[in-house]
C-alpha cells in the first residue's frame, strides 16, 4: 500500500444515521471532505437539510434523508436504494442514538428501582435494534463486492458501569460492542470488517442539548477524564477515517475506545463522594 493509498476513499459511498448532529455530523463532513459520497439519514429533517446544503456547497457528494432508524421498513428502503443508485455501499457508521432517560447518578428516576420502562425500550430501539439492522440491510450489498467497512458508535458507558447514564443506554450500547464483534467473526470471509468506536464524553446535541445548557453536567463528565474536558466532535474525525479507509484494513472485531483517559482510571472515589 502506498503513502497515498493508505487513507484513499475517494468514490466509496458511506452510509451515516444521526447525521445531522454531533458525531454522524463529524462522520459525514469527513468522509465526503475524503471524496467520499454521502448518504445522510436523520429524523431532524430541518438540520439534515442545513447541513447537506452547506457541505454541498463546499463540494462534496451528499444525500439527505429523512427517516427515523427505528422505521425498520423505511431504514431498509434509503439503504437499498442508495446501493442501486450508487452502485454500492462501502461503509457504514451506524451511529443514531439517544441518551433514553437519565443515569443514577444525577437522578433518583434513573436509580433500578425507578427507571422508565419506556425510555429503556426506546433505547434499546434505536441504539442496539436499529444498529443491528442497519447493519443487516448494507451486509447483502457489501458482500456483492466483497468489501465492506461497518463502525458502530458504542460509548464508554457500554464497557464499563457509568452511573451518569440510564439503564437502557448502558445496556444498548453493551450490547452494541458484542454485536459488532460477532458480526466481525461472521463477515470476515467476505472482507467486511465490524468495529465499534467507544467515545467518552464529546460536546454533541445528547440529550436535548444538555452538554451545551448544564456546565454541571459537563463537569461531571470532565471530572472523569484525564484530559480534563469534553471533546470537540472534530476530534472523532481522525479515527473514523482510519476505520473506513485502506489504513484501517487489518483493524476488525474491535472496540476503540476514544476517551480522554476515561477508561484508563478508577474513579469510584469521584462516584462515592457524590454519594456521602
Ligand atoms: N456525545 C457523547 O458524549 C457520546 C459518547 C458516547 C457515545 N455517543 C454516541 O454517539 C452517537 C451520536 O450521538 P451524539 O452525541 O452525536 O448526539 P446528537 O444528539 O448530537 O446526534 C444524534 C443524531 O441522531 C439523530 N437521531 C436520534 N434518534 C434518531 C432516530 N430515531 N432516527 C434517526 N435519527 C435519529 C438525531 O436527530 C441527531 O441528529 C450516539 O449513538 C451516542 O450514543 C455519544
Amino acid at each position: 500500500m502506498t503513502q497515498a493509498e493508505l487513507f484513499d476513499i475517494k468514490g466509496h459511498v458511506a452510509i451515516v444515521t444521526g447525521a445531522a448532529s454531533g458525531l454522524g455530523l463529524a462522520f459525514s463532513e469527513v468522509m465526503a471532505a475524503n471524496g467520499a459520497r454521502v448518504v445522510m439519514l436523520d429524523l431532524n429533517e430541518a438540520e439534515l437539510a442545513r447541513h447537506a446544503a452547506r457541505l454541498a456547497a463546499e463540494g462534496s457528494v451528499v444525500e439527505p434523508i429523512k427517516l427515523d432508524v427505528a422505521d425498520t421498513e423505511a431504514l431498509r428502503a434509503a439503504i437499498d436504494g442508495a446501493a442501486s443508485r450508487h452502485g454500492r455501499i462501502d461503509c457504514l457508521f451506524a451511529n443514531a442514538g439517544i441518551s433514553g432517560g437519565p443515569g443514577t447518578l444525577t437522578s433518583d428516576a434513573g436509580a433500578i428501582d425507578h427507571f422508565d420502562i419506556d425510555l429503556f425500550r426506546r433505547a434499546m430501539d434505536i441504539n442496539l435494534t436499529a444498529t443491528l439492522m442497519a447493519m443487516r440491510f448494507v451486509v447483502p450489498h457489501m458482500k456483492a463486492r466483497r468489501y465492506g467497512s461497518i463502525i458502530a458508535t458504542a460509548s464508554i458507558a457500554g464497557i464499563r458501569a457509568e452511573p451518569i447514564c440510564g439503564y437502557g443506554y448502558i445496556a444498548s450500547k453493551a450490547a452494541v460492542i458484542n454485536v459488532v464483534r460477532q458480526a466481525a467473526v461472521e463477515l470476515a470471509p467476505w472482507n467486511i470488517r465490524a468495529n465499534a468506536i467507544a467515545p467518552g464524553p464529546f460536546l454533541t446535541n445528547i440529550g436535548g442539548g444538555r452538554l451545551h445548557r448544564e456546565p454541571e453536567v459537563v463537569k461531571l463528565f470532565a471530572d472523569m477524564v484525564p484530559l480534563s474536558r469534553l471533546a470537540q466532535t472534530d476530534e472523532i474525525k481522525g479515527l473514523a477515517l482510519l476505520l473506513a479507509s485502506p489504513a484501517g484494513s487489518y483493524l476488525t472485531g474491535t472496540v476503540i475506545p476514544i476517551d480522554g483517559g476515561a477508561t484508563a482510571v478508577m474513579t469510584r472515589g469521584h462516584y462515592a463522594d457524590r454519594h456521602a
